[in-house]
């Protein structure tokens, strides 16, 4: 079967089982190997990508349901210049083993879009279906913080 779909802005093809996952069809198929496929479950996050606009988990979307969908992934979030979410985890050293980075960006670029006044609660609910492994969150949501505003690092760094 032949799936067509709009990926990070650019038509693309998939031939096979519509039912395999889409996160499967993004690292195998597409070359596109930021998302990634760790529980696979609904449980961790990190194959977190938009569709049409909304982050979904990417491990339990059959490549079938997106059909003649818009699909973006982390390289198509920071295709010409990064996002201010990318630039923030760089340089708030939020970033260990890298596993969940994307799907967490992906995540919070929904929520934070969505709610661009969001305080350092709000940035901690908007994280609670991503899984990080290595940082301890703390870092994370110093970086989410400084990317809305900038001022903030400062003042999670005197809390
Ligand atoms: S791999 Fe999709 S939620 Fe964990
Ligand atoms: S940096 Fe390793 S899982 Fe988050």
């Amino acid at each position: 079967m032949s799936i067509e779909l709009e990926l990070n802005g650019e038509p693309f093809r998939f031939r096979g089982d519509p039912m395999t996952p889409l996160v499967d069809v993004l690292r195998t198929d597409a070359f596109l190997t930021g998302s990634k496929a760790v529980c696979r479950e609904g449980f961790c996050g990190a194959c977190t990508v938009h569709i049409d606009g909304e982050a979904r988990m990417s491990c339990l979307v059959p490549v079938g349901l997106v059909e003649n969908r818009r699909v973006t992934t982390i390289e198509g979030l920071g295709a010409g210049a990064r996002h201010p979410l990318q630039v923030a985890f760089e340089a708030a050293d939020a970033v260990q083993c890298g596993m969940c980075f994307p799907g967490m960006v992906m995540s919070l670029a929904c929520t934070l879009r969505d709610r661009p006044d969001a305080d350092r609660d709000e940035i901690k609910r908007a994280m609670t279906g991503n899984i990080c492994r290595c940082t301890g969150y703390e870092r994370i949501v110093d970086a989410v913080a400084a990317s809305l505003r900038p001022s903030s690092s400062a003042e999670a760094a005197d809390a």
